[in-house]
Formats: C-alpha cells, sequence, structure tokens
C-alpha cells in the first residue's frame, strides 16, 4: 500500500497551455512555472513535445525546459511518440508522459494513429528509455470519448494490460479526458485494475477534468481507491482543443483544499497557489474553472 499522502501533479503548463490558441511569451510560462514550483507543487508537466504544427503553444519546449531545470519539483514531459520522448530526454528531462486513447476514435484524432500503432510506439519508447527514466502512460478517455461516447469497461481492461504487459513499471494514469466520468464509475475502474495480476508492477494516477462538476469527487473516489498521484491545473486552466466541449482540469486549489480539510497535507502553500491561480486566470485567452479562487481570500486559506 503506497503512503497516504496525496501527490498532486499540477498539468496546467501542459493541458491548460494547450488549450489558449495564441502562443504565450515563453518567459512568461517559465514565471508561472516556478511559481507553481515555489508554492510547493510536487510534480509538474511542463508541456508536451509534440508537432508545433499540432500544438504551436508548445513550440518553445526546449526553453521551457531550459528555464526551469533548477527547480526541486519532478519535471515532466508529454509526448505523443518515440520522436518526442527523444526530444524531451534530449531537454534533459528524466519524466515522461506517453499518452494515447483508449478511443480508436480519439486516438486518430489526437494523436492520428491507430490504438495498435500507439501501442506500437509506447513499445519503442520503452526500449529506447535510458535506466532511470521515469514512465507515465496516460490512458485519454479511459472513461468516455468526445466521439463514442462511454467506454466499454472491457476495452479499458484490454487496453491495461496491454500496456502493463509494454511497460510493467510505469505508472499508469486513467484520464477522464471529457470530465464526463462520476465517482463511482472512478472507484470501480480503478479497483477493477489494481485487481489485474498483469499490473501488480504498476502504479496508478487520476486525471480528471471538472466539465460536468464531478472533478473533486472523481479525484476523492480514486484517492478511496488507493490511488495517490492526481494531475490537476491552477485556476482550472484548459479545455482540451482535441476533445470538443470539454472543460479545464480539476482545479489544483480546490483539490488541495478538499485533502487539506480532510487532513492530508499535499505539502502545497494554498495561498501562495491561489496567488499563482490568478495570476493564470489572467493570462489573455484561458478559460478557467476554479471555485476556492471565488471565495474571499481569508476564508479560502
Ligand atoms: N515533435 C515535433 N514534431 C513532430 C513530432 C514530435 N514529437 N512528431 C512528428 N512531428 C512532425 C513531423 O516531423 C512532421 O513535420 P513536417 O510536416 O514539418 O514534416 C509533422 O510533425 C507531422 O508528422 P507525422 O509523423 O506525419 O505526424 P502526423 O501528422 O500524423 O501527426 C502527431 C502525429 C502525433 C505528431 C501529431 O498529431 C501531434 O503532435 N499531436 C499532438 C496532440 C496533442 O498534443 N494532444 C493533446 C495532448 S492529449
Ligand atoms: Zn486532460
Amino acid at each position: 500500500m503506497a503512503a497516504a499522502t496525496p501527490i498532486i501533479c499540477e498539468v496546467a503548463p501542459r493541458d491548460g497551455f494547450q488549450s489558449i490558441a495564441n502562443p504565450l511569451p515563453t518567459e512568461a510560462k517559465i514565471g508561472i512555472i516556478r511559481d507553481l514550483a515555489a508554492a510547493g507543487c510536487p510534480r509538474i508537466e511542463l508541456g508536451s513535445f509534440v508537432s508545433p504544427k499540432a500544438v504551436p503553444q508548445m513550440a518553445d519546449m526546449a526553453e521551457i525546459v531550459e528555464g526551469t531545470r533548477d527547480l526541486p519539483a519532478e519535471l515532466a514531459a508529454l509526448v505523443p511518440n518515440l520522436r518526442g520522448a527523444e526530444n524531451a530526454l534530449k531537454a534533459g528531462l528524466r519524466q515522461i508522459v506517453y499518452v494515447f486513447s483508449v478511443s480508436q476514435a480519439h486516438n486518430l484524432n489526437n494523436v492520428r494513429q491507430t490504438v495498435a500503432q500507439s501501442l506500437t510506439g509506447l513499445d519503442e519508447i520503452v526500449k529506447a528509455l535510458p535506466k532511470g527514466t521515469f514512465l507515465r502512460v496516460d490512458l485519454a478517455t479511459a472513461f468516455d470519448c468526445p466521439f463514442d461516447g462511454g467506454v466499454p469497461l472491457m476495452d479499458l481492461v484490454e487496453a491495461v494490460k496491454q500496456v502493463a504487459a509494454i511497460a510493467p513499471n510505469a505508472e499508469l494514469a486513467l484520464c477522464d479526458t471529457t470530465g464526463r466520468a462520476n465517482p463511482f464509475d472512478v472507484a470501480r475502474r480503478f479497483d477493477t485494475v489494481q485487481m489485474l495480476p498483469e499490473t501488480a508492477g504498476n502504479t496508478w494516477a487520476f486525471h480528471g477534468h471538472n466539465t460536468f462538476g464531478q472533478g473533486v469527487a472523481n479525484a476523492l473516489a480514486a484517492w478511496q481507491s488507493g490511488v495517490r498521484v492526481f494531475d490537476t491545473a491552477a485556476a482550472g486552466l484548459g479545455g482540451c482543443p482535441f476533445a470538443p466541449g470539454a472543460t479545464g482540469n480539476t482545479a489544483t486549489e480546490d483539490l488541495v483544499f478538499a485533502f487539506n480539510e480532510g487532513g492530508r497535507s499535499t505539502g502545497i502553500d494554498l495561498p501562495r497557489l491561489l496567488d499563482v491561480a490568478d495570476r493564470i486566470a489572467a493570462l489573455p485567452g484561458g478559460v478557467t474553472g476554479s471555485h476556492l479562487r471565488h471565495v474571499p481570500r481569508g476564508r479560502a486559506a
């Protein structure tokens, strides 16, 4: 059983910034990442090494890594293929997040590959990673697909088994890409995948969006099922360009508040985090979705 401390993985610089069409100044992005680390965020997804044609906002990833490499937080980047992983390693990162979607329709739309091709891509990456690299696999649309609707549990189980066979020690994140999951289904899916003998060596994370207002409840359902790593975005920034209708990730401050109230410290300084969330909310073109940020500051933290 993992230690009973929640680990927040801050994804505003990746899932959040990618939703802003006009590229933000590199220095502004680096400043926000540095402030997130200063507020105590233990893990930060800096961005993604993807095609700049697919996501122009991520074209400056090498500079972002350069400007943040001294931070005490664990720093990761999302990659859709071997080329992205190679670029992330070349930039100096030692944490790679490989993404593919359980649903064929979303995978084709997001990374232009079939699920089978993405699994081959994962195998290439596992073979290419130097020893000591931390690998996380994001299973997007683990609950619901923006094109096909509800994803059958058996499709998820099949995908998890295949991923675990290729990456038996990776952290596996079930991603509620559309924010359509409910707490009961989150618990059921995590209970199911953790019981599979194939996943005995894997660890788990939950990546949630708050489109239907279930984000905190879903994360806490995952917590009750033994999950200890949670992706959230300060200010709830986001809205995936590859998941029509989805809003931002669950706001970091909202989940940190829930854990604090329950006596589970995340190590994050909530007042400082709220200050960064305010700056994120002021970015041009960003759509936010926090609750705590709108509570009078003296009562919020
Ligand atoms: N980093 C930078 N450039 C990349 C790349 C990477 N990881 N992988 C491919 N490219 C480049 C290719 O060199 C090519 O460039 P060119 O047009 O100048 O020759 C172009 O991207 C297209 O490459 P191709 O292999 O034909 O890929 P594609 O058009 O089928 O697109 C992806 C596949 C995965 C590269 C692209 O869909 C992508 O980057 N998607 C990211 C989606 C995303 O970030 N979603 C949000 C996260 S869930
Ligand atoms: Zn997401």
